[in-house]
């Protein structure tokens, strides 16, 4: 009689500790859902971030050290080509008194695939190219900072380097 009673006891008690478990196992997917969201959001904001520099990159190529002047072919009219941007160019200007050293060629820039971020960091910053040489004017020899020369390398790297 007794353990009968116990039995039915049991009995009542099963049916609350399974929906104990299923809350628990509905509580441990609720959890991971939000980490997942979270981790989702993270992701978006790191690359949000990514964007910035982007931006901030081709503000400075384009507006504040005018790489594309030299470094984008032109035109009949003389105009920068937006068709071929970055996509290196002959050098179109000349110096008033003759120098020793005078480049007359840009090299592409977009996509920067023959640049190493290292390669960058020293022709932008410390103004010597890959191997240690000067670069020769009319590049100008920059001392950029090290998030400006990290920008302008994420948006050259997000440049097409082929003509679309
Ligand atoms: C006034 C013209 C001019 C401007 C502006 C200019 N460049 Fe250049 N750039 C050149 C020329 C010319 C060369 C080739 C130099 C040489 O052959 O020594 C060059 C070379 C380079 C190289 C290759 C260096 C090497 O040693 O291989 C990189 C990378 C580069 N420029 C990036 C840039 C970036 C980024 C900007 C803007 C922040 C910029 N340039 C602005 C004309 C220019």
């Amino acid at each position: 009689m007794r353990l009968r009673h116990y039995k039915r006891e049991l009995m009542k008690a099963t049916p609350s500790a399974s929906l104990w478990i299923a809350i628990l196992i509905a509580a441990a997917i609720g959890i991971t859902t939000a980490a997942s969201v979270q981790s989702t959001a993270k992701q978006s904001s790191s690359k949000a971030s990514a964007a910035g520099d982007v931006k901030r990159g081709k503000y400075l190529v384009e507006e504040v050290a005018k790489c594309s002047e030299c470094h984008t072919p032109r035109d009949a009219q003389g105009q920068l080509d937006r068709s071929r941007w970055l996509q290196g160019a002959p050098i179109w200007i000349t110096p008033v008194h003759p120098r020793s050293s005078w480049a007359e060629n840009a090299p592409a820039l977009a996509g920067f695939p023959s640049f190493s971020d290292a390669d960058a960091v020293n022709i932008l910053e410390k103004g010597f190219g890959p191997r240690g040489e000067t670069i020769r004017p009319p590049m100008h020899i920059y001392h950029l900072s090290h998030e400006d020369a990290l920008a302008i390398v994420a948006y050259l790297r997000s440049v097409p380097s082929s003509s679309q």
